[in-house]
């Protein structure tokens, strides 16, 4: 295997941060594994830029990342810094990232972290490459982010819980998803449950349509029904639209269900474990291959790099042709 390099970069520090998600323990490994490979030193920052600024960095040794690859959450923690959006704080980053001759880093996170990382590697000049860890999958140039597969499994075996009692009692249920302003958790989950209606940020689905449709389901004596919200959809949240349904129908036994961390939390699946490894690996060869301010993206089965501007700010859009399949398949 060759070790082909076109920087002279020695040093490279890893950190997590922004909601954590699983899968992100998988792309540490392949960080540190891949840095190993081409006798490059590691470090991992721990709590994410709250941890760059403090100072708590260590050095991270290949047999230190065996037997996380399964684990969810982050062996280096995580966090949210509002400190790192200020120049004294990114300046405090900056010594102690000089402190340890570090000289290039992967930005493993969401949005945030990226809008951190697109801001330092400019003004510091310091090579960056960010790895897509978010449940929310709402980062463009990728089309997955790490820990968005096993947050809609864990979804769906929710959602497949709650159909159970809704069953046995003929209730209308109403389950809110994660995914921030994003609606892709919660349309996968709903076509993976097969839930009556879904509620995204980005389609115009109205409480009048579920109203149409439930009145259509009793006509065809469907007695329960499971309605999924993304917690972002703008017509409010679960339990706002169980409370319109229940002022205009009170003859539904309705119950509200919010799903919640539970869909951060878990073992990554095998997708998220493959594509964790991936980017992992990625973002260390596209160092050593002299690209930074870039996210590393897996593209119909290809690695491709995205300037963060793009995919922080370009919108990664909902399938169409997804959101009206479902709407078919729940008649
Ligand atoms: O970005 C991941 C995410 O889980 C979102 O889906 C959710 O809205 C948010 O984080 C919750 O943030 P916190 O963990 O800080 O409550």
């Amino acid at each position: 295997m060759s070790k082909e390099k076109t920087t002279n970069i020695k040093r490279i520090a890893v950190y997590t941060s922004g909601g954590d998600a699983p899968g992100m323990n998988a792309a540490i490994r392949a960080v540190v594994r891949t840095a190993a490979f081409h006798d490059l030193h590691i470090y991992g920052i721990r709590r994410g830029y709250e941890g760059m600024i403090k100072g708590d960095i260590m050095r991270l040794e290949t047999k230190m990342v065996g037997n996380i690859i399964h684990r969810g959450g982050t062996i280096l923690k995580t966090a949210r810094s509002m400190e790192f959006m200020t120049p004294e704080g990114r300046s405090l980053a900056y010594e102690n990232l000089m402190a340890h001759d570090i000289d290039a880093l992967v930005a493993i996170g969401g949005n945030g972290t990226f809008t951190g990382a697109n801001i330092f590697q400019k003004e510091y000049n310091i090579p960056v490459i960010g790895v897509p860890g978010t449940i929310d999958n709402d980062l463009y140039g990728t089309d997955n982010t790490i820990g968005f597969d096993t947050a809609v499994n864990t979804a769906i075996e929710a959602m497949d819980r709650i159909r159970d009692t809704a069953d046995s009692h003929n209730r209308l249920f109403f389950v809110e998803v994660m995914g921030r302003h994003a609606g892709f958790i919660a349309l996968n989950a709903g076509i993976g449950s097969g839930s009556a209606k879904i509620f995204c940020p980005e389609t115009d689905i109205t409480i009048e349509a579920l109203i149409n449709s439930l009145k259509k389901g009793s006509r065809r004596k469907k007695l329960f029904s499971l309605v999924i919200v993304a917690e972002g959809n703008k017509s409010g949240g679960a339990q706002q639209i169980a409370d319109v349904i229940k002022e205009k129908f009170p003859h539904y036994d309705t119950r509200v269900s919010i799903i919640g961390h539970l869909q951060r939390g878990g073992s990554p699946n095998a997708a998220d474990r493959v594509l964790a490894s991936q980017m992992g690996y990625y973002a260390v060869e596209g160092l050593l291959a002299g690209k930074s301010g870039v996210m590393a993206g897996i593209v119909n089965n290809k690695v491709r790099y995205t300037v963060f501007k793009d995919a922080i700010n370009k919108v990664k859009p909902l399938d169409n042709e997804m959101v009206k399949m479902a709407e078919i398949l729940a008649r």
